[in-house]
């Protein structure tokens, strides 16, 4: 019956399949739009180091703890808390719905994504009146309700029948493909900027090492930097607990967080050598640095700055490559949804009806990402429906969120749900379940510096992260 059951779940097919599937989740927009700037910002060289031992202290302690509890329970993130501690699911209903949140506004940039996709390889082949000033055509067109729900729409459409092909046959499958492309691309872009006159400027921007700034700000830098990680790795959403769930025992995990966190922090690196060099030798020092106005008001720029069929050619290749990243990504976050409606009906004895949840799932998603869409990220100021609801509760009008539904569920979600998440997971780990639960699982016969990392470096670091977000957010 249990194997069954298992089999009704899915697993992956192997481990390359799975490694690319995690590192497609990790591999996302925060590292093509959060890292770059973050670290040019927050002392270059200074902040990566800082970035690398959080990584390995924090990161790769989480990620191990995630996949292991995952493959230990066969559960996703709400079955697996509960079958740990039955009276303490808490930490997987946060991972679930901060994941959901997520990946609703996931959803409005990749349709975003797809647009410029679409729009230089239509230009390609003679204008559309794609091309012209960036910032008036991203204006234009997040203000366009229509275009952005139409887009909106298709990406919840390609996220969802990717899900509909099963976990080895749907997620592994598009991933394995994926991946290895995006990697190909990024490296083909890399280098071609890399021979543009002007673009040493932004390797000064990014890795100058800043001492000073980082001894005069250092708790805000590990408080960017710890954020950042643990977005980009996809921790304390309960993926990796799903994705962990469909391993096969012989599978060996801390090689596995190993490689996922070198890969995510490598792409990082290289999302880095191409978008703040190449808006440095095109678009110039006053150009968009971060955000969604970097993706596409800066890039877009960049690419009719090169200009002719070559410059659409190159916009669509970097477009394509944000796409994938972004699909991905959001691949892993309703996944997490989607496994915690199946667990609930296998635990029912009920059929798992996958192919049903997933499309209830997208439609959810999609619904919430209708208000995201509808108040051009920010740009149609007191029109949205966040500023008439802030309107009758002026309490509302918090600082961090004020300015946009994005800013609003980005908040709610990375800002506070997984800081908060993650601190009790490792509480819970280190205090209640025992670290051995996790070394057991993972076949590491010493675990006293991993333990260390459970009970104490990750819930300091992420009291830090849970600090400075509020800060950043409520001040
Ligand atoms: N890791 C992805 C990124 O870097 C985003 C993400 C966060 C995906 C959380 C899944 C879960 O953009």
């Amino acid at each position: 019956m249990e194997k069954q059951h298992q089999h009704h779940r899915g697993s992956w097919g192997s481990s390359l399949g799975f490694l690319m599937a995690a590192i497609g989740s990790a591999v996302g927009l925060g590292n093509l739009w959060g890292f770059p700037f973050k670290m040019g910002a927050n002392g270059g060289f200074a902040f990566l180091l800082v970035y690398i031992v959080l990584t390995v202290a924090v990161g790769f302690a989480m990620l191990m703890a995630e996949m292991a509890i995952g493959r230990k329970t066969g559960r996703s993130a709400v079955g697996a808390f509960r079958q740990l501690d039955s009276r303490h699911p808490e930490v997987g209903y946060m991972g679930v719905i901060s994941g959901t949140i997520v990946v609703s506004y996931y959803c409005v940039l990749g349709g975003l994504c797809l647009r410029y996709c679409l729009g230089f390889f239509t230009e390609m082949f003679g204008g559309m009146g794609f091309l012209g000033h960036g910032e008036e055509f991203f204006q234009t067109f997040t203000a366009s309700p229509w275009s952005m729900v139409l887009c909106t729409a298709a990406f919840a459409v390609i996220t969802g029948s990717i899900l509909m092909g099963g976990v080895s046959g749907g997620i592994e499958k598009f991933s394995t493909v994926a991946m290895p492309a995006l990697f190909v691309m990024l490296i083909a872009l890399v280098v071609y900027i890399s021979r543009q006159p002007g673009a040493e400027q932004g390797y000064a921007f990014m890795f100058t090492p800043d001492w000073d700034y980082l001894k005069e700000n250092f708790f805000s830098v590990v408080s960017t930097a710890a954020g950042q990680m643990f977005f980009s790795l996809s921790l304390a959403m309960g993926i990796m607990v799903a994705y962990g769930s469909y391993l096969k025992k012989d599978e060996n995990i801390p090689r596995d967080a190993l490689l996922i966190c070198g890969a995510d922090t490598i792409i990082a690196l290289l999302a880095g050598c191409l978008v703040i060099p190449a808006a440095f030798a095109f678009v110039g020092e006053d150009a968009y640095m971060s955000g969604v106005k970097l993706l596409f008001v800066t890039m877009h720029q960049v690419f009719f700055n090169i200009g002719g069929r070559f410059g659409c050619f190159l916009g669509f290749i970097f477009f394509l490559t944000v796409s994938i990243a972004a699909i991905t990504s959001s691949v892993s976050l309703l996944e997490v949804s989607v496994s915690f409606g199946v667990d609930r009906r296998i635990d029912k004895h009920k059929a798992p009806r996958r192919k049903t949840i997933i499309a209830v799932c997208t439609i959810l998603v999609f619904l919430l990402a209708v208000p995201v869409a509808l108040d051009a990220l920010g740009g149609a100021a007191d029109a949205t429906p966040l500023g008439l609801l802030q309107q009758l509760f002026p309490a509302l009008a918090l600082k961090g969120w004020n300015e946009s539904f994005i800013n609003a569920y980005s908040f709610i979600s990375e800002g506070f749900l997984m800081p908060l998440g993650a601190l009790l997971m490792s509480l819970y780990i280190g205090y209640k379940y025992k670290t051995t639960l996790i070394t057991n699982e993972c076949g590491i016969r010493r675990g006293r510096v991993l333990d260390l990392c459970y009970r104490f470096i990750v819930p300091v670091a992420m009291l830090v992260v849970l600090y400075g977000q509020l800060r950043d957010f409520l001040g």
